[in-house]
């Protein structure tokens, strides 16, 4: 069976994004039978125009993410926490991902949810506001293992690079959970 593929995306546009490198962390490390793709759109994602949401006017960053959406097994995202919330950035995404409404690419999209931060509470609030948003696109996403990356200035190298185990195996385990409820929900091949 050919891997399995997971888009991640980071809810950070920054270069040195410590979600962005936890993200990375978790494609340098994923489990067998999972390949993680990074996307790399978000900063040319619009503002979401009701207007421009319909076929001839669909700007086409949004089209990008609807098709990388549409096209992966299932979703890996990163976020940070912005005023004990979700970035205006990720939800505004996800708000171009969720049209057209029960059709849309979030639709029984199996999803994992990962956060660093500078601060201790590693994204709690975050990954809490995250689950309310996609709890209205009917997506389903895993309630744990939970990675909560807190103090993140502490744990990435001067390159980005994540060397502390514990995280590095909390990945893994998130990657292999995923997979599971991906395959789980597959119909057996006869
Ligand atoms: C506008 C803004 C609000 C923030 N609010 C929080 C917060 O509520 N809780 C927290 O732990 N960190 C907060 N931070 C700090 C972020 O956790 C930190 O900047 C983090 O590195 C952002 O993620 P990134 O490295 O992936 O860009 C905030 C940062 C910004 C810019």
């Amino acid at each position: 069976m050919s891997d399995l593929k997971v888009l991640a995306i980071s809810g950070s546009l920054r270069g040195a994004s410590h979600n962005t490198a936890l993200l990375r962390a978790a494609r340098d490390h994923s489990p067998d039978g999972v390949t993680v793709e990074l996307y790399g759109g978000l900063a040319a994602v619009p503002h979401y125009n009701g207007d421009l949401d319909d076929d001839h006017h669909l700007p086409a960053a949004a089209l990008d993410l609807r098709t990388r959406v549409h096209a992966a097994d299932g979703l890996l995202i990163a976020t940070p926490e912005y005023n004990h919330s979700v970035p205006g950035v990720l939800k505004n995404a996800l708000d171009w991902a969720s049209r057209p409404k029960g059709a849309s690419a979030l639709e029984h999209k199996d999803i994992a949810i990962i956060g660093a931060s500078t601060g201790n509470f590693g994204t709690a609030r975050a990954q809490l506001a995250l689950r309310q948003v996609l709890a209205a696109t009917h997506s389903h996403v895993l309630t744990g293992p939970e990675v909560l990356v807190f103090t993140a200035h502490q744990r990435f190298d001067e390159t980005g690079t994540l060397h502390d185990p514990v995280t590095i195996a909390l990945l893994r385990e998130t990657l292999e959970a995923l997979r599971t409820q991906i395959l789980s929900r597959r119909a057996p091949v006869r």
